[in-house]
């Protein structure tokens, strides 16, 4: 079934008929100058001890400076951890602190003189936590390690075999963190940032209180869907109550853990109709977009991956509830974008790998398809 048409009450279309990726997108008083955003990419290259742990740095600046003089519309800055046992590697960003608050200045000045929307990701990454850096093998570091920490999460039920099993979140403990997400939330304000994205998916802590696989609680947490949902929701309510009313929020979901969806695997976990009821709810609480991806539990051998594997879901949640997405996933092709927009299936695309292999991406489309970027001036005039 075709979506609903490209959100027809948007402000400052263009009088000719252009690209739709390069539509400007109106999200509360936001402007984003077009719909090619950049997808949350962990860089695994903050500091893991001293003053500047978890803070950004030369590598974050020049990474993503360069995809905003590159025309992405709007960059959502990696996975950053609320609390230091909420990272999943050691050399995660973190703004637990002022310090690291400090840090991104920088990078948000930056990103908005290039005319790009600043977004951050507040992550905590529940049992997933203490893993190493991927290029180092990523595997799971022990308790005893110099670098590692006891990781927590909704039940003691480790990730995998390799992994410790988590710390059982308490009550108290489980206010804690939604706490922490709304300081987050308040220290990435003050940094510069005008987006800000929950981080609900791929098994991450939120993640795992939502499916029933790893959440295994008799408490008002765990069980029924409205138990399992519970801490996104207080999350989403904390964050909402200090980010301001004109700046938009979004939330990243795993439309599916890809459990139930296998029909040879015994496992009950979190699925795509969840997912929509989950999303009325979203709405209800003042998210503004879901950013759809998919994954978290299943072994990556067990996901059908193709170009744009994700979109059905984004396309079916954007339907069904009228809530603004984005679709992400093996997009990599200007035209294959445009057609998920144009065909009403998202209403932005977030782009991962394809990014790292062109920063130039949203301006080379641009090209492509006849749309508009900003260039920066030092680039512009010559070429
Ligand atoms: C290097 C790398 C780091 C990632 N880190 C994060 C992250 O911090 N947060 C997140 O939600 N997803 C993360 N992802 C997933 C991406 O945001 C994206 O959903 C995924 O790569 C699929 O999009 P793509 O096919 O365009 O790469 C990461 C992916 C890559 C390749």
């Amino acid at each position: 079934m075709p979506g609903p048409p490209l959100r027809p009450a948007q402000p400052e279309e263009s009088e000719s008929p252009v690209s739709a990726l390069f539509e400007p997108y109106a999200l509360r008083s936001l402007s984003v100058p077009n719909r090619i955003w950049m997808a949350p990419m962990c860089q695994y290259s903050a500091a893991a001890t001293g003053p500047d742990t978890g803070a950004a740095n030369d590598w974050h600046f020049a990474h993503y400076a360069s995809r905003a003089a590159g025309g992405t519309g709007l960059v959502l800055v990696e996975a950053t951890a609320v609390s230091p046992e909420g990272r999943i590697s050691p050399a995660d960003l973190g703004i637990w602190n002022d310090r690291q608050a400090e840090a991104f200045r920088p990078i948000t000045a930056f990103l908005a003189g290039q005319g790009t929307v600043p977004g951050i990701q507040l992550a905590h990454a529940g049992r997933k936590a203490s893993t190493d850096r991927p290029w180092r093998g990523g595997a799971a570091i022990g308790v005893d390690d110099a670098e590692g920490w006891k990781p927590v999460g909704p039940s003691p039920l480790a990730y995998d075999g390799s992994h410790t099993a988590p710390a059982e979140l308490s009550t108290e403990e489980i206010q804690q963190i939604v706490g922490q997400f709304a300081d987050a939330a308040r220290r990435a304000l003050e940094a510069g940032f005008r987006v800000a994205e929950i981080h609900g998916a791929h098994g991450y802590l939120i993640g795992e209180f939502l499916s029933p696989h790893s959440n295994h609680r008799t408490d008002a947490y765990g069980g029924s869907f409205e138990n399992r949902t519970r801490f996104a929701l207080e999350v989403v309510d904390a964050v909402r109550a200090v980010w301001p009313e004109e700046l938009p929020l979004f939330f990243r979901i795993s439309a599916t853990d890809w459990l139930t969806e296998n029909a040879d695997d015994p496992r009950e976990g979190w699925t795509a109709d969840d997912t929509v009821r989950l999303a009325r709810r979203l709405l209800a609480h003042g998210v503004d977009l879901l950013d759809v991806s998919t994954g978290g539990l299943a072994p990556k051998a067990r996901i059908p991956v193709e170009p744009g594997y994700q979109v059905p879901f984004a396309e079916r949640v954007r339907t069904e509830t009228g809530l603004p997405v984005a679709a992400v996933g093996l997009i990599t092709d200007p035209v294959q974008a445009e057609k998920i927009l144009a065909d009403g299936h998202a209403d932005a695309v977030l782009l991962g790998r394809e990014l790292l292999r062109d920063p130039y991406f949203a301006r080379n489309a641009a090209r492509a398809l006849g749309g508009d970027v900003q260039v920066p001036e030092q680039y512009g005039y010559a070429v």
